[in-house]
């Protein structure tokens, strides 16, 4: 009986050791090289691939994905938490084809902007895009930098899901014209939300090669 019961002990203190050794492992294996982790970590690989898309195939993009990148959306970081932004999601082909032509009549014939409509390529305003998610913020000391944030999360959960996508600020100027009013009433802001930005979102027809960053901008302070 008692030597039953001292075997019984160390093959507790055994299968311990294993335990604690395979946790061991396991940490171990999740602090390999810095190097080693990026060309295996699926974000850090999102981030360095995306690109803006200007292009886009003739496929809507399903509203649960746009609601989950929504969400995505506002679970940016933001000051206090104070969420002092709103969100209008425009599928509507109409909508976006309205405003569009709406836009045109906005632009005189000969300005720069107006190049742009003589292009085959051109379908819409909003750089082509299916769907636009128009970003709103109340004015605060941080709610520019919480906007900034969530399109961040937009731009990448949309990777994520397979979709392209590209930040705009260009085409929210039609919307303070005579002709934009009607639009921006009807994402219906609530009082004292002004619009900061946009994000095209859609299935991409074009798959561009990154532009140059300057890594010089990026310093390591000694002391
Ligand atoms: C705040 C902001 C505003 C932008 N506005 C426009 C825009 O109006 N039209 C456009 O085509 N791209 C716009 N872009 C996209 C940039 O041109 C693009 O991010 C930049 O050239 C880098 O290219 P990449 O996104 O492919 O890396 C904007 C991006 C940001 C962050």
């Amino acid at each position: 009986m008692k030597h039953l019961f001292l075997s019984l002990i160390v093959a507790l203190l055994a299968t311990t050791a294993c335990t604690t050794n395979t946790n061991t492992q396991s940490s171990d294996s999740q602090t390999a090289t810095p190097q080693a982790q990026s060309d295996e970590n699926p974000v850090i690989e999102t981030i360095l691939s995306r690109r803006s898309i200007r292009a886009y195939k003739n496929q809507a993009v399903p509203r649960e994905l746009l609601q989950q990148i929504a969400e995505c959306g506002i679970n940016a970081p933001n000051g206090m938490n104070a969420q002092q932004w709103e969100l209008r999601i425009v599928d509507s082909k109409e909508w976006l084809d309205n405003a569009t032509a709406a836009y045109k009549k906005s632009v005189k014939p000969d300005s720069p902007m107006a190049k742009q409509f003589a292009d085959p390529s051109f379908k819409n305003m909003f750089r082509n895009a299916p769907a636009v998610i128009f970003i709103a913020h109340k004015a605060g000391p941080c709610t520019q930098v919480d906007c900034g944030l969530m399109a961040g999360n937009i731009v990448l959960s949309a990777k994520s899901l397979g979709l392209g996508s590209v930040c705009m600020m260009g085409p929210l100027g039609f919307f303070s014209t005579p002709e934009g009013e009607p639009f921006l009433k009807s994402l219906s802001l609530s009082e004292g939300y002004k619009l900061l930005l946009c994000v095209g979102i859609g299935y991409a027809d074009e798959q561009p090669d990154a532009r140059p960053r300057n890594k010089e901008v990026i310093k390591f302070i000694e002391q």
